[in-house]
């Protein structure tokens, strides 16, 4: 495999029960491009994130990242791989502070032993520091200074949003896998996240695999997209080459605006 290729997807599928969730899949991800999923609803992209998770098994093909086998990891150990994600539904410790959740995030990177934490050696002090460095480092590169003492529980759902985006990069993944970074944001919060994927990929060299149906942010910020329909590769290319792809506008049943901003964004 070349080098330049992060994560290899071969031909993978899965099935639960009589649904082909995923049908024969295959896609690289290439070292510091953002890599966009889209489809309609139920179309397998959020399946393809667990499987890159190890949530689930493939039924068959095979995932490669960095040049090695990543179906044979145990999930446990993906984030020590360097892989990090966010989910469509977020997921952070909501009775805990912003810092405190970014600093959980980050103890994906001890890997002291339980000697060493409980006698606080000089191993696991430098440790702690790196991982305090890396947040502060995160929670100015996101803006997140005024709410970092703040209760995620109390906070707007646009913030929550950034401060998922925050913990994933806390681990300094290679890898990060947002999914639907802008549902649930408005104009406005879109924008901003758009600013934060750019920032991720040019300022931090982070490579992203995104799942996105705002064809506005995937336009601004993918390298190349794929469009998968019932858990088939519909196309694959540029967004404009994807987007203007007739099977894609057919087979996207949203709302008329999001087939029209499809249309409008292909003839652009
Ligand atoms: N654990 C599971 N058990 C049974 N069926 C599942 C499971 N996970 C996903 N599916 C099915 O697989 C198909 C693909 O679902 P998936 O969540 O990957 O879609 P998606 O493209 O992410 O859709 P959306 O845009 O709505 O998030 C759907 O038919 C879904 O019902
Ligand atoms: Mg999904």
């Amino acid at each position: 495999m070349s080098d330049d290729i992060l994560l290899s997807a071969g031909n993978i599928s899965v099935r639960f029960g009589g649904v082909l969730a995923v049908n024969d899949v295959s896609f690289d991800v290439r070292r510091g491009e953002v890599f966009t999923l889209i489809g309609p609803n139920g179309a397998g992209k959020t399946t393809v994130f667990n499987l890159i998770s190890r949530i689930y098994n493939p039924t068959a093909g095979s995932i490669v990242f960095e040049g090695k086998p990543l179906t044979t990891q145990p999930p446990h150990r993906i984030a020590a791989l360097g892989i990090a994600r966010t989910f469509q539904n977020i997921e952070l410790f909501e009775h805990a502070s912003v810092l405190h959740n970014l600093l959980i995030g980050r103890h994906t990177h001890h890997r002291s032993g339980i000697f060493s934490e409980m006698f606080f050696t000089g191993k696991v002090r430098a440790a702690e520091i790196a991982a305090r460095e890396k947040v502060e480092q995160v929670i100015d590169l996101l803006d997140l200074q005024h709410h970092r003492d703040t209760m995620v529980a109390g906070l707007p759902y646009g913030v929550r949003k950034v401060v998922e985006l925050a913990r994933a990069l806390c681990t300094e993944p290679k890898l990060l896998l947002l999914d639907e970074p802008s549902s649930g944001l408005n104009v406005e919060e879109t924008g901003d996240m758009a600013f934060w994927i750019q920032d991720i990929k040019h300022e931090l060299g982070i490579t992203v695999l995104m799942v996105e149906h705002d064809m506005t942010l995937v336009s601004k910020v993918s390298d190349r997209v794929l469009a998968m329909n019932r858990g088939e590769v519909l196309a694959s290319g540029t967004p404009r080459e994807v987007q203007a792809h007739p099977g894609v506008i057919e087979a996207y049943p949203g709302t008329a605006e999001d087939v029209s901003g499809l249309r409008r964004e292909a003839a652009r």
